[in-house]
């Protein structure tokens, strides 16, 4: 009765799916028992970009079917991905929540549905940890530390007395954004070189961090500015495209620190126009998969997950090989 309702409700979604151009799940009749609900915060980076296809490419090499739903980086279009995967009874939801708070409603009724709920790339901020089965992604707080130790290093190497700092943030209330700050904070709070001078949201989109860059350089002139500290590479390098507009050389006049790692900002690294690349991977698919399996074979999943994550900067030799974006 269960499976005759649930292709009942499938034979809807798919039309509704067909009407919203959202990308319905591939069938394999092997393994249609497992279906996974994916909601998709948005595409706003190259980033975002690579950890869909991460997902996808892992989804399929696991066999299970993928529901995807991309949100356009509205909060209420997740929650009704979210609720018609529920209405689907979807054996595992997956989601990557583009801010933290507001998600225990429904949430809860996925719980009642008795669907497992995998949180990947970024959190939420609840007081009933049982609403999630598992986190997977980054340690966002270590990023912003590394970004603030690779200044502290960099002033110290170039003998700076004071620097101004401005830092470009990501989506506000978001987890990258929260935790990317709050980490650099605590590293360079108590060292009276530094001053943060100001704090502006890029949402980190590319155009974005080039308004960003044009409403600091208003604000405090070319000779105002020291660092940019800016929460991912797309804002990174709209904000380096308006400095270069300008006659002030990334890298050299300001230098920026940025974090992500995607190709065009290692490449930027390389030719110093970047001093310090964070690393965040994108590269989530097969992690998450892996959860599902287990939450779908009876098994048992950590309850976080944090991907191994370094730095690439002007310290290290940038010939090796290793030193590649996604
Ligand atoms: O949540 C991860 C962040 O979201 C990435 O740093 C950024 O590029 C993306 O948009």
């Amino acid at each position: 009765m269960k499976r005759k309702a649930r292709y009942l409700i499938m034979e809807l979604l798919l039309c509704l799916t067909l009407v919203s151009c959202a990308s319905a799940p591939e069938k394999n009749p092997e393994t249609a028992q497992v279906v996974v609900g994916f909601s998709q915060l948005g595409a706003e980076s190259s980033w975002r970009i690579a950890n869909t296809e991460s997902m996808e490419t892992a989804a399929k090499e696991a066999g299970f079917g993928l529901m995807m739903e991309n949100a356009n980086q509205k909060q209420e279009k997740q929650i009704d991905a979210i609720r018609s995967f529920i209405a689907y009874q979807v054996d595992v939801i997956v989601f990557s929540p583009i801010v933290e708070n507001g998600w225990d409603n429904v949430l809860n009724e996925a719980k009642k549905a008795g669907i497992p709920v995998i949180l990947m790339d970024r959190m939420i901020s609840t007081s009933d940890e049982s609403l999630y089965a598992s986190y997977v992604g980054a340690d966002f707080y270590a990023e912003g530390r590394r970004a603030g130790e690779y200044l502290i290093r960099k002033a110290d190497a170039l003998g700076a007395e004071h620097m101004n700092i401005a830092e470009i943030s990501g989506t506000i209330d978001s987890t990258p954004m929260r935790e990317r700050q709050r980490g650099f904070m605590d590293v360079i709070a108590g060292d009276p070189r530094f001053t943060v001078i100001d704090s502006i949201c890029g949402d980190f989109l590319r155009s974005k961090g080039e308004e960003c860059a044009v409403q600091l350089l208003q604000k405090y002139g070319r000779g105002g500015i020291d660092v940019i500290y800016s929460h991912n590479d797309s804002m990174t390098l709209g904000a380096l495209d308006i400095l270069e507009q300008r006659g002030i050389a990334p890298g050299k006049d300001i230098l920026l620190i940025t974090v992500d790692g995607e190709k065009e900002a290692v490449d930027a690294l390389k030719t110093g126009k970047i001093n310090c690349v964070v690393q965040c991977t994108p590269k989530l698919g097969p992690a998450a998969m892996a959860l599902v399996k287990s939450l779908t074979t009876g098994g048992t999943v950590s309850k976080i997950t944090h991907p191994e994550e370094g730095v690439f900067c002007d310290f290290d030799d940038l010939t090796d090989p290793a030193t590649e974006g996604f």
